[in-house]
This record gives C-alpha cells, structure tokens and sequence, in this order.
C-alpha cells in the first residue's frame, strides 16, 4: 500500500541530536522507500506559540530547510514547505478548534510542561497547538506521522478530531486517521545532563544536547562531559532500568549504528566509560559532522533554498486547498 507520510518540525534553532534521531532520520528512510509519498513541513506557525525574534526566526527557518536537504530528504521527491506559507493549514485549524473540545486539549501534558506555572500568561496559541499539528495533518490524507515519543498524545487528540468530524457531519472516511510510526527502542533522546529529562533544543545548557551544527571539538567534549555514573556498562538490559544516563548514551550508540540494545549491551559489557565514550564520540563525529557541514554549505546559498521554499509551497498549496474546499462544502460555506 502507498504509505502517505507527513511530519513537521519547528524551526526554533538548535536541532538536536533527538529530532534527529527521533524525527529525521525516519523521515530519510521513508523518503528512501519508493512507494511513499512523503511532505515533510518547516512548522513555523507553531514556532510563534511562544515569543521569536522575527529575524531569528527567518534564519531557523532557512536552517531547518537545509537540515532536512543536509539530512538526505531529497527535495524533488519529497516535498518540503513552510507552514506559514499554505494558508489552508490555519484556516483548518479554526474549523477543527471548533470540533475539538476544551476537554480534549486540557489533558495535553506538553502544554501544562510548556505552560509551566503561569498558565495565564501562556498564549491561547500554545494551548490550541495539537489543534493546528491535527490541521497539518489531515489537509493531506496522511496515513502515516513519524515522530518522536513526546508528539503521541498529540498525534491521539488528532485521530479524536479526525473521528469526530467524520461522525458529525456523516462523512465517514473523509478524513483518513493517521497512525503514528514512533520507533519502539530509541524514541526519546534524553539530555546529556540529565537522563531522566528530554533532550530540548529550550533547555538553557548547551552541554545538554548535541546540535546538528556541532563541530568535531564541540561533540567530543559534549560526551566527555555528558553525565555517568560511577560503575562499569552493564551486562544485560535489566541492570540499566536504575541508570537512565547509561541507558542513554546505550540507546544513542545503537540508534547510530542501527543495532538492537541488546547487542551494544553486549560489546561494551564491563568496560568503563571513558573507553565507550571515546567510541560513542567517534561515532558521532562520523554520522553529525557530515550533515553539520553541509548544512552550514547550504545556508550559503539562500537562492537554492528560496526555491525549494517556493516549490514546496506551490506543490502542498494544491493539495491542501483542495481538501479545505471540501471541508468548507460539507460546513456548508
Ligand atoms: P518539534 O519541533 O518539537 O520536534 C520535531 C521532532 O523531533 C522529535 N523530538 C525528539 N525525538 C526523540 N527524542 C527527543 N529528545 C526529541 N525531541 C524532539 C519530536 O517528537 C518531533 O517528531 N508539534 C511538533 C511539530 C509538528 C508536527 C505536525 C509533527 C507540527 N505539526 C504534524 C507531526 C505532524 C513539534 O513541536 O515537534
């Protein structure tokens, strides 16, 4: 069956080693597979949820564009857009806030982190994003979402939307529910300071994460400095459950070398860190750098990446405001 592939990621600087792991990486291995289709989207109307320096925030645009590209998401197969440029995405998003319910969006666990404290203070944006992430996704017909393990309960409150707009107007099957393809073992990169926390590109210690810009001196020393505990690698899975950061450099080595758990599990058994650490390194180095490097080759030629912009917007422009015509017929517009 063609799978239709649709997956988004904001443009708020510092992609890290967990969207790539999580998100990018899939994303290349589907647009590897002949029979997708696949549109991969610059979410930059999800970006001004929280405040962005509009400068900045043209340049992150640019930047993800060309992690995409740097990444092996070829363009001419694949298609590859900004949000904000499709206004069909936003229009939804208004129709199905009106099928979401408040009940629904409160339990989003991403907005009460996010939110933190002072939930007044949160813009309406920020509380209604799944709402816009649902739009994204069902303008396409989507049958399949890559992403990390934190987007799931978004990806639910999707196929909730999807459901209930197809029972309230009696149009079964107009709206496609999407499956998430979440990877089942290295689904969620934890920081380097602390394995029990998310890698983020929001956290305020750059030792944390390691960016897809990193050079060579900037990924070693991240890993010599990332957080251990004092004892030997473990000998069998079990013994990792206490010791989430081993856990997390474990899971990073495999999801680079495209091993199972258990078999690094078992290279590296009773060896002390500092020797897996200079491999781990390694093997960064050898992955990032060559996607660092051609990103900061294509950020030179903006020409080129204004063309991929304006193409992509052309090619998902059509297909996105057929469907919201549809949409609008069936409201009764
Ligand atoms: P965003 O921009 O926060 O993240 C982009 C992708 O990277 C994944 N990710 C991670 N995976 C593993 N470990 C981590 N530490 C980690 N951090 C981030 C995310 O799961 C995501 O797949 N709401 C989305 C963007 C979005 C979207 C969509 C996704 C908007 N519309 C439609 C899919 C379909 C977001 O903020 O992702």
């Amino acid at each position: 069956m063609e799978k239709k592939i649709f997956s988004g990621v904001q443009p708020t600087g510092n992609l890290h080693l967990g969207n790539y792991l999580g998100a990018i990486k899939n994303f290349v291995k589907l647009n590897n597979e002949n029979q997708n289709e696949c549109i991969f989207c610059v979410v930059d109307l999800h970006a001004i949820t929280v405040a962005q320096d509009p400068k900045k925030l043209k340049d992150n645009i640019y930047e993800t564009i060309a992690t995409f590209i740097a990444s092996g998401i070829d363009p001419e197969k694949s298609i590859i857009f900004s949000q904000s440029r499709v206004s069909a995405h936003s229009e939804t998003a208004w129709i199905l806030s009106c099928v979401a319910r408040m009940g629904w969006l409160n339990r989003m666990t991403q907005f009460k982190d996010k939110a933190g404290k002072d939930k007044e203070k949160a813009s309406i944006g920020l509380y209604s994003y799944p709402v816009l992430m649902a739009a994204d996704i069902l303008l396409y017909d989507t049958t399949h979402v890559p992403v990390g393990d934190d987007q799931k309960q978004h990806l639910e409150l999707c196929r909730d939307i999807a459901q209930k707009f197809n029972n309230d107007f009696n149009v079964n099957g107009f709206f496609k529910i999407p499956e998430p393809l979440i990877q089942k073992n290295f689904s969620r990169i934890m920081s380097l300071r602390d394995g029990t926390k998310k890698m983020s590109k929001s956290e305020l210690s750059d030792l944390s994460r390691i960016n897809l810009t990193d050079d060579k001196d900037q990924i070693i020393n991240k890993i010599k400095k990332s957080k251990t505990d004092t004892l030997l690698l473990p000998s069998s899975n079990t013994d990792l459950e206490k010791r989430p950061e081993a856990k997390n450099l474990i899971s990073i080595y495999s999801n680079l070398m495209d091993v199972n758990l258990d078999d690094t599990i078992n290279k590296f058994s009773g060896k002390n860190f500092s020797e897996f650490k200079e491999i781990l390194s390694q093997v960064l180095v050898d992955k990032i750098i060559p996607i660092s490097s051609e990103i900061k080759k294509l950020l030179k030629d903006k020409n080129y990446l204004d063309q991929i912009l304006d193409k992509g917007q052309e090619r998902s422009n059509k297909i996105a405001s057929k469907k919201l015509k549809k949409i609008q017929e069936i409201l009764g517009f």
